[in-house]
């Protein structure tokens, strides 16, 4: 019988220690070694936590190698395929999916705590017309701890509940007020007349007299396709487990600060263009490559080691296999190429870099396949989405994970304040 222990010999005087191994219930089983400094007097050494398991969690599982995602036990392609974004959000809160009357209530509670204190509108107003919105989200989501300030007793199901429904209900306002005020015109006020994927699109392009189909084209009108588009990218977006944000909101939780700090403090970890500011940095790269027959000329950048030029959306710490949001996010490219109007060039560009990328030998040896935002930069693109907005739209999606994983952390008698240490090598 396999013994559930690993035995580490140190090599330099021949002493044995012993850690028990935690079985998963799926994934790598995990060697826990809490107790290897006080045992060794040594530290263990790994940047970026590439072979660390920070947390217990029961909410997302990514298997990288088969390229397979888990919301709650679901895969991602059901999830996306048959429920709403907010059933989804039910489905990580909670652990299970809401039945119809559930999802209805959930529904109506987020419609009706979408508006926001006035005097948010007032902090958004003071930002420069130039403001990035991922900036001004950040601030103002740190800002709701001073507007919704309460102490939050983690035992009392009602009170995290309202605290979690509030934030995915103001975020998707915020990110539109901070869109509208980059572009220096009118706030709209949500409609809860409308679902939240609606409400949004209609928040970032209707007119303060409330009619949205105002040119002969239509341009401002808000397709079903558009509406169904956006909420899939949310609930592809909803949790992805330990990765840089979530783990940022989980070291703020862990030192007992407001959630929705910690969730300001995620939302700037999402900013980066190594993780969710790609979608941003992907059509920015597609425009700057400009023609197809400019592609192998920015191949080669990618691969030279002494250029510090990536191909953006490409490559993924968990994924060595396509990212299954890829592959959904790909099929409704598919679709909206047939239903709008998209640009045929940089599609062009996009489908040929993804050709070239899937087969050249360095891509494949190192496994880096197109990722989430290569094609949510495209498909945002194609739903006009302005780009410094792709980012935001990462965050209105991501929060729910966010607060599912604040939760659970609270909860979780194990948590302690995060706190690593360090090889240190200086004076
Ligand atoms: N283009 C060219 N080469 C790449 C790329 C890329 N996009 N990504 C990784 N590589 C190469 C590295 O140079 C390295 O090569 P080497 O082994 O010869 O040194 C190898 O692939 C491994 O790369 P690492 O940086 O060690 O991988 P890591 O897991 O640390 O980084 C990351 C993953 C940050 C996503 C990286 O692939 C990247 O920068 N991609 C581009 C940005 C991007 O698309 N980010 C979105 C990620 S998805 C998300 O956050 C939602």
């Amino acid at each position: 019988m396999l013994k559930k222990s690993i035995t580490v010999t140190d090599n330099r005087n021949g002493k044995t220690y012993e850690y028990p191994v935690l079985r998963a219930s799926r994934g790598p089983d995990v060697a826990d070694i809490r107790t290897f400094y006080k045992d060794t007097g040594m530290f263990t050494y790994d940047p970026g936590f590439t072979s660390t398991a920070s947390c217990e969690s029961k909410i997302t599982f990514i298997d990288g190698d088969k390229g397979e995602l888990l919301y709650r036990g679901i895969e991602i392609e059901n999830l996306a395929n048959e429920y709403t974004y907010l059933e989804v959000c039910f489905l990580l809160l909670k652990g299970r999916l809401p039945d119809k009357k559930e999802a209805l209530e959930f529904d109506l509670e987020i419609r009706h705590r979408s508006f926001v204190h006035e005097g948010l509108t007032n902090l958004i107003g003071s930002f420069p017309d130039n403001a990035h919105p991922m900036s001004i989200l950040s601030s103002s989501v740190s800002a709701l701890a001073s507007f919704y300030y309460e102490h939050l007793d983690i035992n009392n199901e009602a009170e995290y509940h309202e605290m979690a429904m509030r934030i995915i209900a103001k975020i998707p306002t915020l990110a539109a007020f901070a869109y509208r005020h980059s572009l220096g015109i009118p706030l709209i006020y949500p409609n809860i007349s409308k679902s939240f994927s609606e409400n949004f699109l209609y928040m970032m392009r209707a007119y303060p007299h409330d009619k949205l189909k105002i040119t002969s084209e239509g341009e401002l009108e808000i397709k079903q396709v558009e509406i169904d588009a956006l909420d899939t990218i949310f609930t592809l977006h909803a949790d992805h487990e330990q990765n840089a944000s979530t783990t940022t909101v989980r070291g703020v939780a862990s030192t007992g600060a407001h959630p929705y700090v910690a969730i300001s403090a995620g939302i700037s970890a999402l900013w980066g263009r190594a993780h969710g500011g790609a979608n941003e940095s992907v059509i920015a790269q597609l425009e700057m490559i400009g023609d197809v027959k400019n592609i192998p000329k920015f191949i080669e950048k990618a691969k030279d080691k002494n250029d510090p030029f990536r191909l953006m959306g490409f490559g993924h710490r968990v994924y060595k296999n396509f990212d299954p949001r890829a592959k959904v996010l790909k099929k409704l490219q598919d679709r909206l190429k047939d239903e709008m109007k998209m640009d045929a060039k940089l599609l062009e560009i996009a489908h040929e870099i993804e050709q070239i990328a899937l087969n050249d030998d360095y891509f494949i040896s190192r496994n880096l396949y197109p990722n989430i935002d290569f094609y949510s930069g495209v498909v945002l693109y194609a739903l006009k989405i302005p780009r410094n907005m792709f980012t935001p739209i990462f965050v209105i999606g991501r929060t729910v994970g966010w607060i599912a994983q604040w939760i659970e952390f609270k909860k979780d008698p194990l948590s302690k304040i995060a706190r690593p240490r360090q090889l240190y090598t200086g004076k």
